[in-house]
């Protein structure tokens, strides 16, 4: 079996994920809702250094260069030809640093994020998005680096916003004091729509791209759009986004609680789950796709 390591920081990715549920406490939990500064600034400062660390080279590198360079390498989906199912199991093959007794296999997660969803009575589609949206992250099986791969994803060629995660590290990409990246608009104009906008690179974009010609655009635009919290989360970037996108924000926000709050020590039983999803993905995926 590969063994590969993604280059970063982080223990692991999941260290990435866990960071933002402690930002987005599920309500139930909470007896405060999340938004004023002060308690902005004790999660800021309760933030782990290894998190802190990876945020702030992921702020640093995420160019609108960087990215138009990936879209263009990872656009062209020439990498390989695997079905859905042989995608999980290739990102299962990602070894990392967290603890193997304590912490579930990728494909584990996958599936407690869509079997949430199927308990709730949701759509088959809304139960495929559930388990394919992280796929992208066999980014890191590539030799990407954790900080192209996962994080907050937010707009670039234009103002990186204070409703970022970690909005200072900001003044160490060059983008900032661009004459045209750093302005409000930047390259885009006014209520272009978010389809014209480039977002930081990692796996919900590299996900996009290979899901875009198979699933309907609910499910692609939660696909697309589930690490933006700066927009989904925050309410950021009103003035890049047109109504269509608002409408369709809808369903990005329906699908984040499954994404953040559906981890659980039970492992699913993946052998006895599998035949049901072969069956789903057969619906809407052909046989093999191209990564
Ligand atoms: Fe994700
Ligand atoms: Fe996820």
């Amino acid at each position: 079996m590969q063994a590969q390591q993604s280059p970063g920081p982080l223990q692991s990715l999941d260290e990435w994920e866990d960071d933002v549920q402690a930002r987005y406490p599920e309500p139930d939990k909470a007896f405060v809702p999340h938004k004023d500064t002060a308690e902005f600034r004790n999660y800021e400062k309760s933030t782990r250094p290894s998190v802190r660390e990876f945020y702030r080279i992921n702020h640093e590198f995420q160019t609108f260069d960087f990215v138009r360079e990936k879209q263009r390498e990872y656009g062209a989906r020439n990498r390989k030809e695997m079905s859905i199912w042989e995608a999980m199991e290739f990102l299962n093959t990602l070894v990392d640093d967290s603890d193997p007794d304590t912490d579930l296999s990728q494909i584990q997660h996958l599936l407690q994020t869509s079997e949430a969803i199927r308990a709730d009575g949701h759509p088959r589609w809304f139960v495929l998005t559930g388990l394919i949206h992280d796929l992208g992250k066999i980014l890191c099986l590539y030799g990407e680096p954790q900080w192209a791969v996962v994080g907050d994803t937010f707009p670039v060629g234009c103002k990186y916003s204070d409703k970022i995660v970690f909005p200072d590290f900001f003044s160490a990409n060059p983008d900032a004091t661009h004459p045209v990246y750093s302005t409000e608009n930047g390259v885009y104009e006014p209520g272009c729509g978010l389809d014209k906008v480039a977002l930081s690179w990692g796996h919900d974009e590299y996900m996009y791209y290979v899901a875009k010609d198979y699933l309907p655009e609910s499910a692609l635009y939660m696909i697309r759009y589930h690490s933006f919290y700066a927009a989904h989360r925050e309410g950021a970037y009103q003035h890049l986004m047109n109504d269509h996108d608002r409408e369709m924000f809808k369903w990005v926000r329906a699908f984040n609680p499954y994404d953040l709050y559906s981890k659980s020590p039970v492992p699913p039983d993946v052998e006895a789950l599998r035949p049901y999803y072969e069956d789903l993905i057969a619906e809407y995926f052909p046989a093999k796709v191209a990564w």
